[in-house]
Order: structure tokens, then C-alpha cells, then sequence
């Protein structure tokens, strides 16, 4: 039913050369380690958290325990089981029927090789395939090239540029109908069978995330 939350099941979607999961506490000690990582927070126009791990812990622990009904987190493993980074798709509006995404590679070892292009496409496979969503948005730094061309191979097209707290982001983003027109419908159904939880969404406000800047 629209608007209403069914996610209850550990989510779990099989890309081509990567596995988008749930949340779990074990992923506390990486993700802290990216959280704190200068050049990562810069890429993700942020400034990197400032907590010790301990106080850090404490929103983990929250975060996993108590998911926000707004905002759908996902660790992203590689196909053989290592956890190199993060996605999350958040601010699910329900009205307009948008949410935007974000994605972040912590692990280094693995930029640039068709890692984050695998997570968006199996993201936007996920949202387009159990949601009731039109349009899936994000901003990224205009200086960030490598993230610009990951996303337009996964499909976002560039929509304006927008200057936000000081910096010049470009807005990307792609519909449904343009996402259903490069995948066939067999693709679709492959697709909704990789995940075990649905989720519709269900947000009428934005979800803040005290640890992210942007
Ligand atoms: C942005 C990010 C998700 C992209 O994922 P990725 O796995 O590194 O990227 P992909 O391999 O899918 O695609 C990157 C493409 O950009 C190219 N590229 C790399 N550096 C580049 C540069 N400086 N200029 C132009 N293209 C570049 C790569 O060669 C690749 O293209 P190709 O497949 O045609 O060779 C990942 O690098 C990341 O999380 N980085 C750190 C945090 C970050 O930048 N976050 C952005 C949030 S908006």
C-alpha cells in the first residue's frame, strides 16, 4: 500500500561484482575509519567526524538497531564478502515520490574499477523494482570527475549545477521511465528477485543523519 513501510527482512541485493547488505554492528570499526578520513569527508563535502570510536558507537548502534523509516543504509561488500563502503538512498519523499542517493567507497583499493558503478545500477534496480519511485536524485562535487562518470555509466544524466554551503555541486539524476527503457523487462524481474525486503516509501520529511554533512 502507498505509503506504508514494509521493510522488515535483511536487505540484500546481488550486484555483478557487488553485494549491497544491512547495516550490521561489525562494520562499526570501517566505517569509522572512513568517517574520519579527511580526503573522504572532502569528497563527500563534509568535514571528517571528530567523536572518539566509543561515542561513535553509540550512533552505529542506533543506526542499526533503529533504521529510519526515511532513509534505507546499505553496506556494500564485494562479491566475495569484503565490506569496501557505503550507500544509502534517503530524504524518500513520498509525494513528489524521490528520494536522493549517496554512495561512498571507503576502501581505496577499489576506486575506479567498476565497483561503484555495479552498486548504483543494482540500487536503482532495487528502488525502480519494489518502490513506488519516479526519480532518484543526487548531488556531487563539480570537481569530482571519477564520481560523475561512475554515475552516468550507471545511468544519471547531469541537471544543473547548485552551489550549497560554499560549494558548486552538479545535479544528477534519472526517472523511472529512462531506467525501465535500458532495462529490459526481464532485467527488472532478476532484478526484484535479488533483494528479500521490500520497501515503499514513506517520508513526508527529510532524514538528517547527525555524522553526515551533506
Ligand atoms: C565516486 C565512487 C562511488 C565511484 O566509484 P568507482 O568504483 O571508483 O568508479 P567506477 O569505476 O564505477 O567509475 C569511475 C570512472 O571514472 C574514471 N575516472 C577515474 N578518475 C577519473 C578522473 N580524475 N577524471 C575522469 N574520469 C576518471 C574511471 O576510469 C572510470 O571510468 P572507466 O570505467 O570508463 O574507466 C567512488 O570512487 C568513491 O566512493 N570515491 C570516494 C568518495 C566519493 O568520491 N564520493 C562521491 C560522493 S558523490
Amino acid at each position: 500500500m502507498k505509503g506504508e513501510k514494509e521493510a522488515t527482512t535483511e536487505l540484500r541485493l546481488v550486484g555483478e561484482i557487488t553485494v549491497l547488505r544491512a547495516k550490521s554492528m561489525d562494520d562499526a570499526e570501517a566505517d569509522y575509519s572512513w568517517r574520519i578520513d579527511p580526503e573522504l569527508a572532502g569528497l563527500d563535502a563534509t568535514r571528517p567526524v571528530t567523536l572518539s570510536f566509543t561515542e561513535y558507537l553509540r550512533y552505529h548502534r542506533d543506526d542499526v538497531a533503529y533504521p529510519s523509516p526515511w532513509s534505507v543504509r546499505m553496506a556494500i561488500d564485494t562479491s566475495g564478502g569484503r565490506h569496501i563502503g557505503n550507500c544509502m538512498y534517503y530524504d524518500i519523499n513520498s509525494e513528489k515520490l524521490q528520494c536522493e542517493l549517496g554512495v561512498m567507497i571507503g576502501d581505496r583499493d577499489y576506486w575506479s574499477q567498476g565497483y561503484g558503478t555495479d552498486v548504483v545500477k543494482t540500487a536503482l534496480a532495487h528502488i525502480f523494482t519494489t518502490t513506488e519511485l519516479e526519480r532518484v536524485y543526487l548531488h556531487t562535487l563539480s570537481t569530482n570527475f571519477r564520481a560523475q562518470k561512475s554515475f552516468t555509466k550507471s545511468g544519471f544524466k547531469p541537471l544543473r549545477d547548485v552551489r550549497r554551503d560554499g560549494y558548486e555541486f552538479i545535479l544528477m539524476e534519472i526517472w523511472r521511465k529512462e531506467w525501465e527503457a535500458t532495462n529490459p523487462v526481464e532485467a527488472r524481474s532478476q532484478s526484484a528477485d535479488t533483494s528479500s525486503t521490500s520497501t515503499s516509501p514513506s517520508a513526508l520529511q527529510p532524514d538528517t543523519d547527525p555524522l553526515m554533512g551533506s
